[in-house]
């Protein structure tokens, strides 16, 4: 069995991470952008490295980087790219952060890699193949209930998802043993799928954000829906990703954030 796509995206992120390891722990200039995240000269030189390879593997195929690097390709593939997701974290020498790069064709994902390169992690996952973690150790989602385990969450920026998140955090708080925020989507996802953690809920958040570890958890054995329940489609920055067991417990606070 090959893992032809995630094997492209695995040289990809390594060449995102050294950049990431060479910046991480310096001092860095951070500039707001126009929602008021921030963004490095590491975020940058990250996504021009990660679009380099993707490039020269498939050349025909869109890519979609934070950063702004985008591709228009002549094939229905597109790359979704987070040069340093948790780049706040990055920036203040918190190493919760990760480049996180995810392929999708029509909305349904193909492969996906989480790497952090000061931990260091790699987590991988290929459709139909599994998800994987370092040297192959194959990765699945945990068997705890909510009252036993760790569900963390993140949000967008855009104001009228703040209300939802703390509505959020006051419930989870009371059916999960613990409710966190980590500040990096792709971890947090990689980490359900390897069973350190129950559960993460998006707020709000982008594609780049999610393509790579909804595919983690998907291929670790664990469920993705929307907000209520329902079939989760890509795309929609809004659902929850779990271990199943927690599945329900969980909708049944997300299904009521946005009414
Ligand atoms: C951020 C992370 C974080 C989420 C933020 C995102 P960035 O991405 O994914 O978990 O809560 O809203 O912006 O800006 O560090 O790539
Ligand atoms: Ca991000
Ligand atoms: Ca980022």
């Amino acid at each position: 069995m090959t893992m032809e796509y995630a094997t492209i995206a695995i040289e990809a992120a390594k060449a995102g991470g050294v950049v990431a390891e060479h910046y991480f722990e310096t001092a860095l200039v951070k500039r707001e952008k126009d929602d008021t995240s921030i963004v490095t000269r590491a975020d940058e030189e990250s996504e021009r490295a990660i679009i380099e390879v993707l490039k020269k593997h498939t050349p025909d195929f869109s890519i979609a980087g934070e950063e702004g690097g985008e591709v228009v390709g002549s094939q229905p593939y597109r790359w979704h790219v987070d040069p340093i997701d948790g780049t706040s974290n990055f920036a203040n020498s918190i190493p919760l952060f990760a480049v996180s790069v995810g392929l999708e064709k029509d909305g349904e994902l193909i492969a996906g890699v989480v790497y952090n390169p000061v931990i260091p992690s790699l987590f991988y996952a290929e459709k139909g193949q599994g998800a994987f973690w370092n040297d192959g150790i194959p990765l699945h989602v945990s068997s705890q209930r909510a009252s036993e385990g760790m569900v963390t969450y993140g949000r967008s920026r855009k104001p009228e998802d703040r209300e939802p998140s703390e509505v959020l955090r006051a419930e989870l708080s009371r059916s999960a043993k613990s409710a966190r925020v980590f500040g990096c989507c792709a971890l947090e996802l990689a980490y359900v799928a390897r069973g350190g953690t129950e559960g993460f809920v998006c707020l709000g958040l982008s594609t780049w954000d999610y393509a790579a570890g909804v595919l983690l958890v998907q291929e670790a054995g664990g469920r993705v829906s929307d907000l209520s329940g329902n079939p989760w489609e890509f795309g929609n920055g809004y659902f929850l990703a779990s271990n199943g067991v927690v599945h329900n417990d969980i909708v049944a606070i997300t299904k009521k954030l946005y009414t």
